[in-house]
């Protein structure tokens, strides 16, 4: 036996249909519920934070058209994303569609790069959550000391609108407007403890079990996507369309304005996009999931598109692109055209909207790592279920914990790059995934085709490419020690632990497989 050919070894598809089919999981999601579903994580912190400063530092009111290029790359990867859903519909998405195309090593790295997806997508989320419960809580005079409102080491942001609130407080700012203490000095971050805060108690809520149920969820998603909608219905009234000359303010340098910024807030807003795909991990609790994932996952694509267009087409026209550089850039727009009521319902909504992508976020990591651990590539501690709240709580708890203190420590400008990286990375393997299979299994049924292939999947390879190539440096070199650390674990357990490795292929020394009775609740 080559090691090669154990590092590529494959589930078959039918092996994964039939895990599929046997399920426990109920099927009680119609194509609504995983629109809405889709919907709900998808509208988070890309447009109610990352806009803001993707557009005061990269694009200006070009940012617009940031979003359609990332909408675009999203449009060709999403449709990637349903052929597989509607060939594989079971649960692990990403990782189990690499696991029976392209083979394990492969489903592994996947895996390791859904924790940025989905496990760092929480941590930044959690720190937009951060910027709106701070600003909201001010608002109600609770002071919180700004060295816990921010990242360990970077400079507390506090809006010019505040400061007065902070010098009551005992601060001061200098000409920078950075904000001193008491003694003068500069005061730097030690840890955002909000998002800690956030992130502990949605792994409460997902240890003992009170996981999204559709309903809750439809109720979010019902409260958002209203808030939004007034925001741009009231905004168009008030926007001055000089706030839109330049459109596309004049470069300053690499990814700062001009076309390589509108490319460089691209790959920044991405984030916004991240969430359709989590539909897919929804796949074995659809009623009808051959027809009803597709429409869910492009139907949501589509919805929130139009929606962050109008949206920054109206927050860069009610306010200079300049004065967008902060934690809360909808209810800052709003502030400075006089509706401060407005701005507390934003507010209000925006927590709401976060918290329930945090949860969705939390909970797809914690059962990635759960099917990951069933398939013997993680230890089986992942997928130890708790006897009373059938939940797979050792491995929400250690899920939460890294997360937390990833969002305590770590500025959401990073985080997002990160989760940018992972996303993109993920999309263009679930591309070529679905190249794959078309080549090796042509007779495949496919109850949803991706139209146009090979031109899609190679188009969404070639666009989610190029928003990677715009990452900084930097962020390819954080990540080295990530992918190490991952070689490192799947060598010394994966590789040797895999259930598929050592029923195909059983080595001497390998001993018994024990199966283990790991169902999690099927309510
Ligand atoms: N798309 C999600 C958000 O913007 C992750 O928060």
């Amino acid at each position: 036996m080559s090691i090669l050919s154990r590092l590529v070894l494959k589930k078959s598809v039918a092996r994964i249909q039939q895990e599929g089919a046997t399920s426990q999981l109920k099927r009680t999601l119609g194509k609504w519920n995983l629109l809405s579903l889709g919907i709900g994580c998808i509208i988070g912190a890309g447009i109610f934070v990352l806009t803001g400063t993707a557009a005061a530092n990269h694009a200006g009111p070009a940012i617009v058209l940031s979003f359609v290029l990332a909408g675009l790359a999203c449009a060709f990867a999403g449709l990637c994303y349903a052929e597989m859903a509607s060939v594989l519909p079971v649960s692990g998405s990403a990782y189990t569609y690499a696991y029976a195309t392209l083979g394990e090593i492969f489903a592994w790295v996947m895996g390791w790069l859904l924790i940025l997806e989905y496990g760092l997508a929480s941590s930044t989320v959690a720190v937009g959550w951060s910027g709106y419960i701070v600003s909201f809580l001010r608002d109600f005079g609770v002071f919180i000391a700004p060295e816990y409102i921010a990242a360990y080491d970077t400079a507390v942001f506090i809006p010019e609108s505040a400061r007065a609130f902070y010098e009551a407080n005992g601060y001061s700012f200098n000409l920078d407007g950075e904000i001193l203490n008491a003694a003068g000095n500069v005061v730097l971050g030690i840890f955002n403890l909000p998002a800690a805060i956030g992130i502990a108690m949605v792994t409460t809520l997902l240890t003992i079990g009170v996981s999204e149920s559709a309903k809750v969820n439809n109720i979010i998603v019902a409260i958002k996507v209203s808030v939004i909608i007034a925001f741009i219905a009231i905004g168009v009234f008030y926007v001055d369309t000089a706030n839109w000359s330049p459109f596309i303010p004049e470069s300053e340098g690499p990814g700062k304005f001009g076309v390589d910024g509108i490319l460089r807030a691209a790959s920044i807003i991405f984030f916004a996009y991240i969430g359709f795909e989590s539909i897919s991990t929804a796949a074995a609790e659809a009623k009808n999931p051959q027809k009803d994932m597709p429409f869910g996952i492009i139907g949501a694509l589509v919805v929130c598109t139009i929606l962050y267009i109008m949206v920054s087409f109206v927050l860069t026209g009610v306010t200079n692109y300049t004065n967008l550089n902060v934690a809360d850039p909808m209810a800052v727009a709003v502030d400075a055209i006089g509706l401060g009521w407005f701005s507390f319902i934003i507010k209000v909504g925006a927590i709401t909207g976060l918290s329930s992508v945090m949860l969705v976020l939390v909970y797809g990591q914690t059962r990635i790592f759960y099917t990951m651990s069933r398939d013997g590539l993680l230890p089986q501690l992942f997928c130890k279920v708790h006897p009373k709240f059938h939940t797979p709580y050792i491995n929400t708890i250690f899920v939460g914990i890294i997360v937390a203190f990833a969002a305590g420590m770590t500025p959401i400008s990073v985080l997002g790059d990160l989760v940018s990286l992972g996303t993109l990375s993920a999309f263009t393997i679930v591309s070529v995934s679905v190249l794959y299979l078309r080549w090796k299994e042509p007779n495949l049924e496919r109850p949803f085709r991706v139209p146009f292939a090979p031109v899609t999947p190679i188009l969404g390879i070639l666009c989610c490419g190029y928003l990677i190539a715009q990452m900084p440096l930097e962020i390819f070199i954080k990540l080295k020690w990530f992918f190490l650390a991952g070689l490192v674990v799947y060598a010394i357990y994966g590789y040797r632990k895999s259930r598929l490795g050592r029923e195909l292929m059983p080595r001497s020394g390998d001993e018994e497989f024990v199966e283990e009775d790991h169902e999690l609740r099927t309510d």
